[in-house]
């Protein structure tokens, strides 16, 4: 029965594999009635029963019981201590640069997605915060980066969309040394291939409006956290900035997570074979593709997660094979976004990494001929006869 607090009350199923832990959830069921899909507690607030009394439970704002069971799920499958929701990815990281004080320095993967470097130099850097971006698989250029100001390092791992892959391990060492939080974002492989805080990360941030959603139809966000600090940290932003995720969209992520391990499995296995086709067309001048034993971070990315997931990127003949692929796809869609069912194409210069200045992004290679591409759970043959007939 129902004790101060919902999730008090009930056996937590840590001990489960993860294909399992997916499925069931924090509570999974409702403890009240059994409900097999967990309520949307659709409340604002909650009643008292008396003066002093109360079921845990006092604005939703503070806590909900389904946004209560999505972090409780997110905690258990990225094994930190607690895991807060928020209404988009940009919202936790919002409240994770909140860790940052006037001079404080940070370091950063050098092609982050876009939006992650906006609140970077357009907000954080207003506030007396200094950001530098760097190559991460340069461990050598890393160290002499940090200053005795540095007080996080942040990675995507691969990144968003050139698929550099970071040592977890090593950084974290690096982090630890220097006494700087070492921040993770997870939103490509997702718990499923990697966990970072089993690797040393203290935080691990994701869009959640993409593969732990799955569907495209939710904006999300996630932060899991190692320390009780670290949490009070995330509870503290997410009562003040009032950004928590609302119960339904909670309820659609919850939905969403139980089949996470069948849909990254086939994302995973169409991107091979996409990428393999991809490779040999004649109009594909550059292929960045995690999973291709001689992709300069195949190695370390093996040493750390058991999958590749299902993003690639590559570089076409020229602008025209880029605007013509992106207009005459039929099946796959043109259109912001990864992580999907759907296969999605992507233009970086113009969607996804708008922000990053040009000279930046030309140095990376997010060029005009630049194309990402989220590859689906559909057929494989069907995502691959769809290219063709674009790329013409
Ligand atoms: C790697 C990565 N992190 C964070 C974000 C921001 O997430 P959201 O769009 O849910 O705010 C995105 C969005 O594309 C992303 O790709």
């Amino acid at each position: 029965m129902i004790n101060d607090n919902y999730y008090e009350s009930y056996d937590l199923k840590e001990d489960l594999h993860f294909d399992s832990k997916v499925v069931h959830g924090g509570l999974g069921c409702d403890p009240i009635t059994g409900a097999v899909s967990f309520p949307i507690f659709q409340t604002a607030t909650f009643r008292h029963r008396k003066f002093g009394v109360s079921t845990g439970y006092d604005y939703s704002r503070l806590q909900n019981p389904t946004r209560q069971e999505l972090e409780r799920t997110m905690a258990i499958l990225e094994e930190g201590t607690e895991a807060f929701a928020f209404t988009s990815g940009q919202a936790a990281n919002m409240c994770l640069f909140g860790l940052l004080k006037r001079g404080d320095h940070v370091i950063l993967s050098d092609d982050i997605y876009g939006g992650t470097f906006r609140i970077c130099e357009e907000i954080f850097s207003n506030l007396g915060c200094e950001f530098t971006y760097v190559e991460m698989s340069d461990l050598e250029t890393l160290k002499k980066t940090i200053r005795p100001t540095t007080r996080m390092i942040f990675v995507e791992t691969p990144t968003n969309p050139m698929m550099k892959v970071a040592d977890i391990r090593k950084i974290a060492d690096i982090a630890k040394e220097n006494g700087a939080y070492f921040v993770v974002d997870n939103t490509f492989l997702t718990p499923y291939f990697q966990r970072p805080l089993t690797l040393g990360a203290d935080i691990v941030v994701h869009s959640g409006t993409k593969y732990l959603c799955g569907h495209n139809d939710v904006i999300a966000g996630i932060a899991v956290v190692k320390t009780p600090e670290l949490a009070e940290h995330f509870r503290g932003q997410m009562k003040s900035r009032g950004n928590g995720l609302g119960p339904f969209d909670s309820w659609l992520i919850i939905r969403g997570l139980k089949t996470l391990s069948l849909r990254m499995q086939r994302h995973n296995e169409n991107a091979k074979k996409v990428a393999a086709w991809l490779r040999n067309h004649p109009k594909v001048k550059k292929i960045y593709y995690v999973g291709f034993e001689d992709h300069p971070g195949y190695e370390v990315n093996l040493s750390q997660a058991t999958g590749f997931g299902g993003m690639i990127s590559f570089e076409l003949d020229s602008e025209e094979t880029a605007h013509r692929l992106l207009s005459e796809v039929k099946m796959i869609l043109f259109a912001e976004s990864l992580g999907g069912t759907e296969t999605l194409v992507t233009y970086p210069l113009t969607q996804t990494h708008e922000s990053i200045p040009d000279e930046i992004r030309q140095k990376l290679g997010i060029n005009e001929r630049f194309i990402r591409i989220s590859i689906g759970i559909e057929d494989p043959d069907d995502i691959i006869a769809d290219l063709k007939q674009a790329l013409g």
